[in-house]
């Protein structure tokens, strides 16, 4: 791949680029990279690195090549109700759209109806990893995996452990035992094993991954946690996903419930580690951040839902001053798009409304601090993609186009812009785009979607 680059290196600071070349083996891993390659150099490059004849796709002006976005939470089983629901708060939302709507998915068929057009959708919106939920239910999360599987994404994908009737709700979308929810959840891990890694795959670094999912601490009984933590901590390499301080109502419900902070149930229980990903995060204390920065666990920003469901605004600036991993998730349907371009925006519309707040309008610039300040775009990005992969534990294989990682990638497309500073395409890009203008979605070297892409 020759042309334009926009690549993450750290929370402040990303590579543009003009003339990169990026070397992609056959089984769609990064062999090497050059940049600043004009058109005379460019043989000779190839000569150099024993590879004369290699294909080489030509970037177009006003394309760059980028890494692609990594949904670090999402629900699969809620597209159907995605836009739906506005002006209603988190447990009255769950417990009158929500909860409803996942039921449908105990039916497999409609499941096979429904997954796949989800998987496209986010793949559409240049999503390369995405951290499914889907339901309560075995069969329909295994089609999800296999749907995911077969339209080449990279996914995360778990079924919700959720044994415990939320407060308010009397619907029967529970699991009728903690036994019978670790059984499915066994269940539903070697389904992902027999599908990934396939034949072609790198079993180090496979499409699919199994994550362990309670939905929430409220969802889960005593006893289910128990059993969770049992599976958690004899298979240390699993994903976890969970939801946690999202709601003030929400966190008053598990102070009543568990008697000690939100963090520390999920702590008490052994499920908060490295590959711990945690939604929402909004109303943390010190203790709780101090804690999940010594566990190493993720916070996945979900700013569109936060808003949407006037959940609040999560301190995302304090919580990187303080060393914590943060990615971006789309959470749909408490986010209404489940584009990653409108994660960013809100993300940052999220950190300009903490630093109108508290920070005001003429005191200084502290240099290295995030908080109550407006993120900078290489903040965005980084959040949208290494961030995500870190907070993934995934970061030696994605999140970046570099030497070593795979080739999950777009190509932007801003032809018919005029812009020809890639600095400022790539803020056109974040702040003004949308799905028309990501040409190429590549996952493991493999054109998966994108504009170009005829399935
Ligand atoms: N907390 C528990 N379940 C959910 C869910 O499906 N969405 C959101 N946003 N929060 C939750
Ligand atoms: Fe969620």
């Amino acid at each position: 791949y020759w042309g334009s680059l926009i690549n993450p290196k750290t929370l402040t600071c990303y590579d543009a680029c003009p003339n990169s070349l990026i070397a992609v083996s056959s089984v769609g891993n990064i062999l090497w990279t050059a940049h600043d390659v004009g058109p005379s150099q460019l043989s000779h490059i190839l000569v150099q690195h024993g590879c004369p004849d290699a294909h080489i796709v030509r970037l177009n002006e006003g394309q760059f090549l980028m890494p692609g976005f990594i949904d670090t939470h999402t629900h699969a089983a809620q597209v159907p109700i995605v836009g739906t629901g506005y002006g209603l708060e988190l447990l009255k939302w769950l417990n009158e759209l929500v909860f409803p709507c996942e039921t449908k998915f105990k039916d497999k068929e409609y499941a096979e109806e429904v997954y796949p057009l989800v998987v496209k959708r986010f793949i559409a919106s240049g999503t390369t990893t995405c951290c499914y939920y889907g339901s309560l239910h075995l069969e329909a999360t295994n089609v999800l995996a296999t749907a995911a599987h077969s339209l080449g994404q990279r996914a995360l994908i778990g079924k919700c452990n959720m044994d415990k009737h939320t407060p308010g709700d009397e619907s029967d979308y529970i699991e009728c035992s903690a036994a019978v929810s670790i059984e499915h959840t066994h269940a539903f891990i070697h389904h992902v094993h027999s599908l990934s890694p396939g034949p072609s795959e790198d079993p180090k670094n496979p499409l699919i991954y199994p994550i362990l999912t309670p939905r929430f601490a409220l969802s889960c009984s005593d006893d289910l946690l128990k059993r969770l933590q049992h599976v958690a901590t004899s298979h240390p390499h699993l994903h976890i996903q969970t939801h946690i301080s999202e709601n003030p109502k929400e966190v008053e419900e598990v102070k009543k419930r568990f008697g000690c902070d939100y963090a520390e149930v999920y702590n008490k229980y052994g499920l908060l580690r490295h590959n711990t990903i945690l939604g929402h995060a909004v109303y943390l204390n010190d203790k709780e951040i101090d804690l999940i920065v010594e566990k190493k666990a993720g916070v996945s920003h979900c700013p569109i839902s936060n808003f949407n469901l006037k959940s609040g605004v999560a301190p995302i600036g304090k919580y990187l001053d303080r060393g914590v991993k943060v990615g971006l998730g789309t959470d749909v349907s408490g986010g209404f798009s489940s584009s990653m371009l409108d994660a960013m925006r809100d993300a940052s519309i999220a950190s300009t409304v903490l630093a109108l707040q508290n920070n005001p309008s003429d005191a200084p610039e502290q240099e290295n601090k995030f908080a109550n300040q407006q993120l900078p775009i290489a903040t965005l990005l980084y959040l949208a993609t290494l961030g995500g992969a870190e907070v993934c534990a995934l970061e030696h294989h994605i999140g970046s186009l570099d030497r070593g990682k795979s080739f999950d990638a777009l190509i932007v497309d801003l032809h018919h812009e005029a812009v020809s500073d890639l600095k400022e395409m790539l803020g056109r890009f974040i702040f003004a785009g949308d799905n028309r203008n990501i040409s190429a979605v590549y996952v493991q070297g493999k054109l998966v979607g994108g504009t170009s892409h005829c399935a």
